[in-house]
């Protein structure tokens, strides 16, 4: 089979002819029909990410594709989704709803678990809440503004550039600014933060009392230090997510959310976005719009 593998950090990707995956007991072959492209693979890719994989590695976390038997699925796993075909354990196959495209299959359960567990599981959620997105029209922003506008939250999205708005405010955004122009007043209940760095220290002092800051990802730099006192004085609280391990510790956690997704999408009150589809070959263009924060919704690879 091909797979797009990356020799090295900052080395170019390179399309290459390696064994096919044997299937262990437990496990299925899938033939992926579409990666998603996760941010994770370019903070890899660019030596950012705590957990480095050995080199050479093939990156990707999130696909959907068919089982030998054309059965259509979905599935997150530990790398491995930028080939033409992966081994997955069974558990962690989900089925591709009828209707959906392997692109968006690869853009949904990763993608919105981010959103949906933290705003289900560990903020305290009321109804007509203020909830403001950052990076709001990128593959988890887009997930939170539909996530938090199902649960019946006023969405509040902010992106790096104008191009971005108009799709936030089409999935749901009541206001959609860019992040300069943000109102200097703006206070809010929740803040999805992908972002981090000065985003991330600045959304603390936007919080309401009893509000609550959601720390996802560090796309645009790491986090500043935060001292106890910021939060104790401001009556808030920040909570952090990484579904990677919480796969690991709480499965049972995960396999509910999913399931109450899979309802969302199919009433039709989420649905992934899907930016862009490359074929494999071109994986680096797809990698190049992603880090050039051009992109919105998902970077989709099609092997
Ligand atoms: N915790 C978890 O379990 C988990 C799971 C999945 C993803 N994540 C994290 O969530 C974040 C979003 O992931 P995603 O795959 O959905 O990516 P994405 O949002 O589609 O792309 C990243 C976005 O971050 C923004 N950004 C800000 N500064 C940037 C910079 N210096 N370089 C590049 N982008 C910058 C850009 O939007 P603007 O231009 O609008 O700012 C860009 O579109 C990432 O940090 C990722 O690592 C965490």
């Amino acid at each position: 089979m091909r797979a797009a593998v990356l020799p090295a950090v900052d080395a170019p990707f390179e399309l290459r002819e390696v064994d096919d995956p044997v299937p262990a007991d437990g496990k299925a072959l899938v033939r992926v029909r579409a990666a998603g492209i996760n941010f994770l693979d370019v903070l890899i890719r660019r030596g950012r990410y705590p957990q480095m994989p050995e080199f050479p590695a093939v990156l990707g976390v999130e696909l959907a594709g068919e089982l030998e038997d054309g059965t259509r699925v979905m599935s997150m796993i530990p790398a491995g989704a930028y080939a033409e075909l992966v081994s997955v354990p069974r558990a962690s196959l989900v089925p591709l709803p009828d209707g959906a495209t392997f692109a968006e299959g690869a853009g949904f359960i990763l993608t919105f678990l981010t959103a949906y567990v933290p705003l289900t599981r560990q903020v305290r959620f009321e109804e007509a809440q203020t909830v403001l997105v950052h990076a709001a029209a990128g593959g988890v922003g887009s997930a939170a503004i539909q996530v938090a506008r199902a649960l019946g939250a006023r969405v509040i999205a902010a992106a790096g550039s104008a191009e971005k708005l108009e799709l936030c405010r089409e999935l749901g955004a009541a206001e959609a600014y860019v992040y300069d122009e943000l109102p200097d007043d703006l206070r809010v209940d929740v803040v999805v933060d992908p972002v981090g760095g000065e985003l991330f220290e600045a959304a603390v002092a936007r919080l309401r009392p009893l509000g609550q800051l959601v720390a996802i990802g560090y796309a645009g730099g790491l986090w500043p230090e935060l001292q106890p006192a910021q939060l104790v004085g401001r009556n808030v609280g920040v909570q952090g997510v990484y579904i990677g391990r919480l796969l690991r510790h709480a499965p049972d956690v995960i396999a509910a959310a999913t399931r109450e997704l899979l309802e969302l999408w199919s009433s039709r009150r989420i649905r992934p976005v899907v930016g862009a589809e490359f074929p494999l070959a071109e994986v680096e263009d797809a990698h190049a719009l992603v880090e050039s924060r051009r992109s919105v919704g998902k970077v989709v690879l099609v092997p």
